[in-house]
């Protein structure tokens, strides 16, 4: 059974008394799910409905609306392409595809050592920095693959 760090329900009670109401808090909630479990089980979202005492129905149409809650396991370092127009041709396909061959993975899967996983996004809204590049929360512009070689190889050694 999965449950919340005592910091993370603290965390949820500062939550639950800035928003004016228990659905406006759901959206921080789950990232805080994501932050504490990697991902956002069916386990995690009943956990949550129940927690902040909405429906598991919204709990699941909202955390599988968002593109940015994982449904499943992820690897420690979630890598991110953006594909749109503006990276797309700034050279974001290159990049994709050094970071293939980099790590011997397509889209949508994660190494063998859980170290990463490749996803593709539609904007990051830096279109003007591209390609672009999030690596969990860090945002890298203007990537080229030398300087993807070099930022894996960086994690590689975290
Ligand atoms: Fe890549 Fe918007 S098109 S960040």
């Amino acid at each position: 059974m999965i449950r919340f760090s005592q910091a993370a329900l603290k965390k949820v009670d500062e939550l639950r008394s800035k928003y004016p109401t228990r659905e406006a808090c759901l959206l921080p909630v789950l990232h805080l799910a994501q932050k504490e479990f990697g991902y956002i089980s069916l386990e995690a979202m009943e956990y949550i409905a129940e927690l902040i005492d909405i429906s598991p129905a919204k709990v699941y149409g909202v955390a599988t609306f968002y593109i940015m809650y994982n449904r499943k396991p992820m690897g420690k370092y979630h890598i991110q392409v953006c594909k749109n127009i503006s990276c797309n041709l700034s050279g974001s396909e290159d990049v994709l595809k050094e970071i293939k061959s980099i790590l011997k993975i397509d889209k949508g899967e994660t190494t063998k050592d859980n170290m990463f996983t490749l996803s593709t996004v539609e904007c990051l809204g830096a279109c003007g920095f591209g390609p672009v590049v999030q690596i969990n929360d860090d945002y890298h512009e203007q990537v080229t693959k030398d300087k993807i070689r070099e930022i894996i190889e960086e994690l590689k050694k975290k």
